[in-house]
This record gives C-alpha cells, structure tokens and sequence, in this order.
C-alpha cells in the first residue's frame, strides 16, 4: 500500500492535539504520499512550522497574502492540487468558519475552492463538541459531503474526561489510504 503521486493537503488549527499532527504527516510521508501544511494562525501557536516543514519536507503554507512567486494564487493551486483536504485537528472555530462558508484564512479559502475529498478531524473540549452550534455546524458540513473522522473520549488536556480527543492517528491515516486507493 503507498500513497505515491498523491496530494494531501493538511491543515493543522489551534488545538493542543496539533503535536499530533506530526505522527500524521509522518505515517503519510513514509507512504510516499506529497503532504502540504497548512498552519493556521492561531495553529501556529501550538506547533512550529520549522517541524511541520522538517516532516513534510515541504514548505508549510501561512499566509494568504505572501509574494507570490509562481504566479500561482495560493489557495487556488493547493485546491487544485489536492487529492484530499485532512483537517486534524479542526477547531469549533474552523468547522463554524466552513459551515457559513467563510473565507477569510488561506484553510478556508482553500477548502472552499478544493473539489478533492474534505475531511474534517474535530478535537476539543467535549463540552464544546456537544454545544448545539458545533452539533449544527457538524451537521451542515456533513450535508456539504465533507465526512468526519470523529474525536474518541478519554482524558482531555484540560483534565476533564469525555469526548473530543483527537482520533488515533492510525484510523486518520486509513481513512486518507481508503479514500486515495
Ligand atoms: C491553550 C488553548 C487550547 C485550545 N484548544 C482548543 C481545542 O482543542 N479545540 C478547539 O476547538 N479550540 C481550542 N482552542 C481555541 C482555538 O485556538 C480558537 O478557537 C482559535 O480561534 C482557533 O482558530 P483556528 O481554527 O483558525 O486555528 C484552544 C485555545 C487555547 C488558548
């Protein structure tokens, strides 16, 4: 099984579980696939892109407006190239920016654009995972077709047990190897 000429875009939002994003990206790389980082701004403050770039191999992609040099735009040459669209972790944030369509970071600008396969790896506290509009906003991104590797329970990093750790890498990555093969 490898994942050779395939294209995962990954965007990596601000949650604890960003750490494990590297195991991620690790697991793919060594399945040959191409993965591309996409670090939101409030991601950045839980993980360094010099580790995202270092495991990847590639450069990590921040900001919307940066000297384009291609002249290919950003979000649309990552949309374009894109075989899969990984959200791990997605943020209460990102998944209620995507339900109202917002685009106003080079993630949701790409995943609005992006034809490929979306999905969408949710951690959080599980008190916010059950609020309503997260509920709503999972909900609408469903009806999108944008499928869902949801959180597991068990000890949270604020202490509380419940849902919303991030799932195992394992069943993130075997969901990327069904969708691409
Ligand atoms: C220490 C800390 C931990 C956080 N952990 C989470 C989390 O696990 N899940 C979540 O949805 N938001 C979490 N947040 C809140 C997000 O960082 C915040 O909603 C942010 O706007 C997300 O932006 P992004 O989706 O663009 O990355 C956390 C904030 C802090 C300060």
């Amino acid at each position: 099984m490898h994942l050779k000429d395939k294209n995962v875009i990954l965007g990596i939002c601000g949650g604890i579980a960003a750490y494990k994003t590297c195991d991620i990206i690790r697991q793919l790389v060594k399945l040959q696939a191409n993965v591309e980082c996409i670090l939101t701004k409030s991601g950045a403050n839980f993980i360094t892109s010099l580790t995202l770039q270092t495991l990847s191999k590639n450069k990590v992609h921040q900001n919307m407006f940066e000297s384009i040099g291609t002249y290919d735009i950003n979000h649309i040459s990552l949309a374009k190239k894109a075989d899969i669209v990984v959200i791990a972790p997605a943020t209460a944030d990102i998944i209620a920016r995507l339900a109202v369509g917002r685009a106003d970071d080079l993630l949701s600008c790409t995943v609005l654009t992006s034809k490929a396969k979306i999905l969408i790896c949710p951690a959080m506290n599980s008190d916010m995972l059950s609020h309503k509009a997260v509920c709503n906003n999972m909900e609408t991104l469903k009806n999108y077709g944008y499928s869902f590797v949801m959180p597991e329970s068990g000890e949270l990093a604020c202490g509380d047990y419940g849902s919303g750790r991030l799932a195992k890498v394992e069943d993130i990555v075997s969901f990327v190897i069904k969708q691409l093969n």
